[in-house]
């Protein structure tokens, strides 16, 4: 890529985040610089093909029923009267879960389709409505949640400055954020490529066969755990805890060849951060 691409992408950033919104003219220049580079979100066309077999698989598939699931929902605070928002809810299961715990919830997903089936899932049961994280999320005011659980969602972003920082505007003083990613070590050990490091923040394309065929080419990234931490305690959050999920009995009964595999290497990592 062009210097001057890089420049201007950084820019195009910038702006989307309201750096450097103030000043009319630079407004303005936006407004062109923003159509050529406008980022798209890299997953939103796999999600699209994916979420029908997802809504099905979702409840049962062993790796997040019995595994991500539990270990994210164990970071959780009480939810109960909580205001919480679901950020990448996917087809609504965790939504769901927090409803049925007495939380009052907004919910979002860049997916069309995924919302669509979260709207079937949970009827008036939740606010839920379609934006991008990697954008600023306009809709939300100041201080508004309790809790920010965002599930295997933040793999699809590229950089997470803007998107902590989001989460930080919308959360109460004190406030949760829960979210779980991809394992940096799993995600390393998965890429075989020798010019490979650990240390990059690269993008990955994965042929995903756990939601049967035909499968899917699913865009995520994968990065140093350095490259999680830091820009959680940049944003001003305080990391309280984090879990490296292993499964259990029910997950033995349900798939007991990955069992042996998850038992071993690390599949997944939940964080716990506070705003206080
Ligand atoms: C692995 S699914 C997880 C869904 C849900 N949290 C769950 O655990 O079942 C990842 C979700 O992130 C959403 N996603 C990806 N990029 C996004 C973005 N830039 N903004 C909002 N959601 C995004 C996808 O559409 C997809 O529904």
């Amino acid at each position: 890529m062009r210097w001057l691409d890089k420049i201007l992408i950084l820019l195009n950033d910038c702006f989307a985040f309201g750096l450097l919104r103030r000043n009319y003219k630079l407004h303005r220049f936006h407004g062109i610089i923003n159509k050529k580079y406008e980022k798209k979100p890299i997953a939103l066309e796999a999600y699209e093909a994916l979420a029908e077999r997802y809504a099905e698989l979702i409840d049962t598939k062993s790796e997040n029923a019995y595994y991500e699931r539990p270990a994210t929902i164990s970071l959780l605070p009480e939810v109960r009267g909580k205001r919480v928002l679901d950020a990448g809810c996917g087809a609504g299961v965790y939504s769901e879960w927090l409803i049925e715990h007495g939380a009052e919830v907004v919910a979002f997903d860049v997916s069309p389709a995924m919302v669509a089936l979260a709207k079937q899932r949970l009827g008036d049961g939740a606010e839920i409505r379609r934006a991008d994280m990697e954008k600023p999320l306009d809709f939300l005011g100041d201080a508004d949640f309790d809790i920010i659980l965002s599930a295997l969602a933040l793999d699809y972003i590229e950089n997470w400055t803007g998107v902590l920082a989001e989460f930080y505007r919308v959360l109460k003083n004190p406030g949760t954020l829960i979210f779980s990613v991809g394992h940096p070590a799993m995600r390393f050990m998965l890429d075989k490529r020798e010019d490979k490091s650990y240390f990059d923040t690269r993008l990955e394309k994965t042929e995903w066969k756990g939601f049967g065929a035909p499968y899917v080419i699913v865009p995520s990234y994968s990065r140093p755990l350095e490259a999680m931490i830091t820009p959680l305690i940049d944003a001003g959050f305080r990391l309280e805890r984090i879990c490296e999920p292993r499964p259990g009995e029910d997950f033995k009964r349900a798939d007991p060849e990955s069992y042996e595999r998850l038992s071993r290497f690390p599949g997944f990592i939940c964080f716990r951060a506070a705003k206080d």
